[in-house]
């Protein structure tokens, strides 16, 4: 039997580490993948491995070329393959500066890390992908994007957060639509409030706002929301399906009156 393997970057903490668990018991193989956080990346692998699971902890910055390579050829090297590319590492806007103040250097850092980062590695992990396939190896693959409701909700102290992010709609739709022939689905999922390291320096604002109603579903989001939803995506139970955003968010999304 083979055993299938997924990359999640930024797996160390977070949204990222619930995937990385959530695959795992799953089945995969897990790469998980940090930038400086080793203790926390190796306590995962720990943990996946003491359950009887497969993992390995690669250090790469997602915005580095040299380091997604490296990283990309470490999974390869270490698991053999590669199924699912999970595009989770990111950052917030450094300093949240208001968007008359914003600098060019925030916008770099946010990019490479948030856009151009996963860009090149779903590229790269497509290659592998229709390698594979053209082998006979692989039948299905999946890239998973991770956006976020800022991606259409506006906060002007964040702006090149919420450009990057909107930006991964439509990266999601471009490798969608040119890898559906090679059998690799491509799917963003738009988390909404999410308890992590991201958003504890705003939890009073956000413990008050879904107080009062923010979203239909009054709780912050959990790590596993969003890891058991990219579960569902990697099982193929949507595999007529490609390009889609899934909100997993509380109903934010939705429009009221
Ligand atoms: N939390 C939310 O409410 C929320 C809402 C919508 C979308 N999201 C998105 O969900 C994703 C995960 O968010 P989170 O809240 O779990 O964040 P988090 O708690 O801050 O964790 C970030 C993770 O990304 C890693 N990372 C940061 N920069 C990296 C880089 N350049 N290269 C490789 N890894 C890097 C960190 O590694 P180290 O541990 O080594 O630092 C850590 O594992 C992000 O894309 C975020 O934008 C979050």
């Amino acid at each position: 039997m083979k055993q299938r393997v997924a990359l999640v970057t930024g797996s160390s903490r977070g949204i990222g580490r619930a995937i990385a668990l959530e695959l795992a018991r799953g089945g995969y193989a897990v790469g998980v993948n940090y930038l400086r956080n080793r203790n926390a990346a190796e306590e995962v692998v720990g943990q996946i491995q003491a359950a009887g699971g497969q993992a390995a902890a690669f250090a790469a910055d997602v915005g580095s070329a040299a380091d997604r390579e490296r990283c990309l050829d470490g999974v390869l090297a270490t698991f053999g393959r590669l199924d699912v590319l999970v595009n989770n590492a990111g950052i917030t806007s450094p300093g949240r500066k208001d968007l008359l103040e914003a600098t060019e250097e925030s916008w770099e850092t946010v990019f490479d890390t948030n856009l151009k980062g996963p860009f090149f590695l779903a590229q790269r992990a497509a290659r592998e992908m229709i390698r594979l396939r053209n082998e006979g190896r692989l039948e299905a693959g999946y890239i998973i994007n991770l956006s976020s409701i800022s991606a259409y909700a506006v906060s002007s102290n964040r702006a090149d957060y919420c450009i990057a992010k909107a930006g991964m709609q439509m990266m999601t739709w471009l490798l969608a639509d040119r890898l559906a022939e090679e059998a690799i689905r491509v799917y963003e999922i738009c988390p909404g409030v999410i308890a992590s390291d991201m958003t504890a320096p705003v939890k009073e604002k956000y413990d008050r706002l879904i107080a009062e109603g923010l979203t239909p579903i009054r709780r912050w989001g959990q790590p596993e929301d969003v890891a058991k939803a990219v579960a569902a995506l990697v099982s193929g139970a949507f595999s007529f399906s490609t390009g889609e955003r899934f909100n997993i968010d509380g109903g934010f999304h939705i429009r009221r009156l």
